[in-house]
């Protein structure tokens, strides 16, 4: 496979373009045909041995992927081959395949085009845990942005907007600065032409900013924190220009401000369900189109040296991402035994290994869109029908009445209520999923329920289900959304088609 690597530190020109062997994978991971890959400040950082991970010499650099899965290890439950993901691989992503631990790949709609997919964790993963996990922006409140263009810094705009925050962006030029307007800044400072503190008395009088989301540091960080207000917080998110600031006391005892850090890949380790919380709302706000990553550039595979060296130069406005690979189909790209394999895993999950098993709850929020196959066939006779009249007090004669219905209904057979029917899905779901550790699971409501198709006495009907969203609860328990779709054997239509929405403690 083609590959830009690294056999020794330094600048982005030192970087080969070149045949490699594929990767192998370990039991826990999957290998990514990469389609697209994002290019962050720590790919500029890694190659010259001055990130937190080193890896050792020769590697592809490339922290951030999309594409698609082509073999997984054995231990691998929750992923599929064929399935759209984007991996937070760490290194290793620019290059065709990437071997990545299947706990940091996750599911992606086929709604989310490739280079957005690409370009929208990392940047909106970490903007998103820094104003609403770590500064809890609130509607209202005055939140100054450094580095407002930049990768971090834009996706800070756009989600602060969101929030119902009054955004200051600062960033070095004018250019940088309209593409924050139009991302929704309220306000902007130049920061290479203005005095940073002189501006933000302007814009908001005494009393300075509520937050300031700080992805630059250096010689920014102390004007920035003499600009806030009281009781404000500082986020400390990054040292883009290559200082790491060190601040007088002094200037948190007199603001009475926090000053926090903000770690997103801890996060993600330390407190995976919130995190995924996190990624699903967001994943939501893509698909609804309220946010939406600035692309700056697509570079080929080959230029990733020239993508690294514009982000250094401070060119990059949003977003440069690497187009690795063309779209392709599927089956194009997995051999063919391993399309066999995913076919036979499907019809797996769909008859023989039911139920499904989840690892956890979190395990269930990195299942959205997947299918939990299909239950077992159930078969409807009179007695469920007459013992389902007699609980419900429903006993009208096309449920009950066999002798008039032989004579009156299509085909001589008397009808299951429409409520029977519903009534089953927790039977089928019950047999179809299992979480470990789970206490309880109610089904508690139901959107968007039709009845199709009639259920006569005799037909057999089962259960296909997929999960459309999950919602984590302040209260730690999960809000599951399901769609079901009850089929009728030797019918084209099905008999009833619902969201179920299910409570899991
Ligand atoms: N804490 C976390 O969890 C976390 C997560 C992601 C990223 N980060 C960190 O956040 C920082 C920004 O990342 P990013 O992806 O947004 O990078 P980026 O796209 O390159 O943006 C950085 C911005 O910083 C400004 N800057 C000031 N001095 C710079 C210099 N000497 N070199 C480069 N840029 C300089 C630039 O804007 P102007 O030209 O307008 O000044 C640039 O747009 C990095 O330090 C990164 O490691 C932290």
């Amino acid at each position: 496979m083609k590959a830009v690597i690294c056999e020794q530190f330094g600048l982005p020109e030192s970087l080969l373009f070149k045949e490699i062997p594929s990767p192998t994978i370990t039991p826990n991971q999957v290998l990514i045909k990469v389609i697209a890959a994002a290019v962050n400040f720590p790919d500029s950082l890694i190659i010259q041995n001055k990130y937190q991970f080193k890896p050792t010499l020769p590697f592809a650099p490339g922290g951030e992927v999309a594409g698609i899965i082509i073999d997984l290890g054995k231990e691998v439950k929750h992923l599929q081959i064929g399935d759209r993901v984007v991996a937070l691989c760490g290194w290793g992503g620019f290059a065709e395949q990437v071997a990545v631990d299947a706990n940091r790949v996750f599911k992606i709609p086929s709604a989310i085009n490739w280079q957005t997919a690409a370009a929208t964790l990392y940047n909106y993963g970490t903007s998103y845990h820094a104003l609403k996990d770590r500064g809890q922006l609130q509607p209202g409140q005055t939140i100054l942005i450094l580095g407002a263009a930049g990768g971090v810094g834009l996706a800070a705009v756009e989600l602060a907007k969101k929030m119902g925050g009054i955004v200051i962006a600062a960033a070095s030029s004018q250019e940088k600065l309209e593409i924050c307007q139009k991302k929704g800044a309220d306000f902007t400072i130049n920061y290479s032409t203005e005095d940073l503190r002189e501006s933000v008395k302007k814009i908001t009088g005494d009393k300075g900013v509520d937050l300031v989301y700080d992805p630059v540091g250096g010689a920014l960080a102390e004007p920035a924190l003499r600009s806030m207000s009281w009781k404000g917080r500082y986020l400390v998110v990054g040292f883009a220009s290559g200082t790491i600031p060190s601040l007088p006391f002094n200037l948190a005892l007199l603001k009475g401000c926090a000053v926090m850090g903000v770690f997103w890949g801890a996060f993600t380790e330390k407190e995976p369900a919130l995190s995924m919380q996190n990624l699903s709302e967001l994943v939501q706000m893509i698909w609804r189109g309220d946010i939406q990553q600035e692309i700056y550039k697509i570079y080929a595979l080959k230029d990733v040296a020239q993508a690294i060296r514009d982000l250094i130069d401070r060119k990059v406005i949003g977003k440069a991402i690497i187009q690795v690979s063309e779209e392709i189909e599927i089956e194009k790209i997995i051999p063919t035994d391993k399309t066999k394999d995913k076919e036979i895993q499907n019809q797996q999950l769909s008859e023989k290994e039911l139920p499904v098993r989840f690892l956890n709850k979190t395990a269930l929020t990195q299942a959205i869109g997947s299918s939990l196959g299909t239950s077992n066939w159930l078969n409807v006779n009179q007695e469920m029908i007459t013992n389902f009249a007699n609980a419900t007090l429903d006993q009208q004669w096309v449920h009950i009445d066999t002798e008039k219905a032989a004579i009156l209904l299509p085909d001589g057979k008397t009808i299951a209520h429409g409520y029977l029917s519903m009534s089953l899905v927790s039977q089928f779901l019950y047999q179809m999923i299992h979480i470990e550790g789970v206490n309880s699971f109610f089904n508690y409501g139901i959107n968007k329920a039709r009845f199709i198709n009639p259920v006569q006495c005799g037909d057999r009907i089962r259960l296909h289900a997929n999960i459309s969203q999950a919602e984590l609860q302040d209260n730690g328990s999960l809000k599951l959304f399901i769609n079901c779709n009850m089929e009728i054997k030797g019918k084209s239509k099905p008999a009833y088609v619902a969201e179920i929405i299910s409570l899991i403690l």
